[in-house]
């Protein structure tokens, strides 16, 4: 497959798209609609502050066993102690697995072991692959020598998944779904489906030849576009057997620390345009239990607050034509020997 025959994308559709992210429909599918969860569990990443932090609170108030997953123990501990001090109700439970950090593939491994520990026997029934970085320099370099977006948010999340999939690919559960959370960014991602196919982690070049921070950024959230449908094709059997979902979703502009290195001129902007944190949980939470979803919505991209949209047109070929598991099998290159 040539990636250089990618089709051409509509600028004016991208704006409305845009245009769409800042004034999105109203939600319709919010907490008081959710399903009793008691006896499922979730395992949440980046949970200890932003849209994660919501979502955990959401499930836990519907009784689910949430283990959250993130690179500081003790602000996932503090988290977790919030939260359980404003829901006394619930009857589920909340349990924080530290030291994820996607900077540094060879400490995932360990994060799969810690899983499967708290987990027991238990069923796996939704992964949301929140945690994620927006930085606003393209200088940043993982300990893999890898651009740190790139690897923050789709090496890191598609390694994790692999220890999962042993946990989560099983007939245990009426509800099975994994979220891989993306962005209205992606529309700035490259120009051919959306993923500099020659170079992903800017290995090769220097790193003042590296494209903007913004562009970046988009690759990295495409490439979450791509990982949630490839995932699904890559074990289609079983997935259709367990009537498993896995989607991506683009939760919104939303106030949270995902904007910590903007200036204050660009916070202040922000907090007087961008929704609250919790309405992005509205996005992820869509996908995690909207009951309308089913294994013939494989890769779907949810927009904010709860909707299904096409990705940038050249994107949406991308998941129909084969370039989403080309990419699945470029991460997985990369990825491999830290199984
Ligand atoms: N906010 C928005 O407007 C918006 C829009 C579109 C998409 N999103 C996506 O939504 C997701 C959640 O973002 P947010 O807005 O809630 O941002 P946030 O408040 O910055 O939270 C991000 C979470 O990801 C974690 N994280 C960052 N780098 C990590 C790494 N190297 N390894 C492990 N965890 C890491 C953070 O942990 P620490 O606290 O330890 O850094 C934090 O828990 C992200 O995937 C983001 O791309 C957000």
């Amino acid at each position: 497959m040539s990636t250089t025959s990618a089709p051409a994308y509509s600028k004016l559709k991208m704006l409305y798209e845009l245009y769409y992210g800042f004034f999105p429909n109203k939600p319709t599918f919010t907490p008081e609609d959710y399903p009793d969860l008691a006896g499922k569990t979730a395992v949440v990443t980046g949970c200890n502050t932003g849209i994660g932090l919501h979502v955990v609170e959401y499930l836990y108030k519907k009784n689910c066993n949430v283990i959250g997953v993130v690179r500081t123990e003790s602000k996932g501990i503090a988290a977790r102690d919030k939260i359980v001090k404003e829901c006394p109700e619930s009857k589920g439970s909340i349990s924080i697995v530290g030291g994820c950090d996607f900077c540094d593939l060879s400490l995932i491994k360990d994060t799969g072991v810690k899983v499967k520990e708290i987990l027991g026997d238990k069923p796996l029934s939704i992964i949301i692959h929140n945690a994620g970085l927006m930085a606003s320099s393209n200088q940043l370099t993982s300990k893999q020598g890898y651009e740190l977006m790139f690897q923050t948010n789709c090496l890191g999340p598609q390694l994790l998944q692999h220890f999962l999939d042993s946990l989560f690919l099983k007939k245990d559960s009426d509800l099975k779904r994994i979220v891989w959370v993306s962005s209205g960014a992606h529309l700035l991602g490259f120009k051919d489906y959306g993923i500099n196919w020659e170079d992903p982690c800017f290995e090769k070049v220097s790193k003042n030849q590296r494209a903007h921070a913004a562009v970046l950024y988009g690759q990295s959230k495409t490439g979450n576009i791509y990982q949630a449908n490839a995932w699904a094709s890559k074990h289609k059997e079983i997935v259709e057997e367990i009537g498993c979902v896995s989607v991506s979703c683009y939760p919104g502009n939303l106030k949270t620390d995902l904007q910590r290195d903007w200036s204050r001129i660009g916070r202040w902007i922000g907090n007087r345009i961008f929704w609250d944190g919790n309405y992005g949980a509205y996005s992820e939470l869509y996908g995690a239990l909207y009951p309308g979803l089913s294994t013939k919505d494989q890769g779907v991209y949810i927009v904010p607050f709860g909707e299904i949209h096409d990705p940038r047109e050249d994107v949406k070929a991308g998941l129909s034509n084969g370039t989403d598991l080309k990419f699945w099998d470029i991460v997985e290159e990369k990825i491999s020997p830290f199984f």
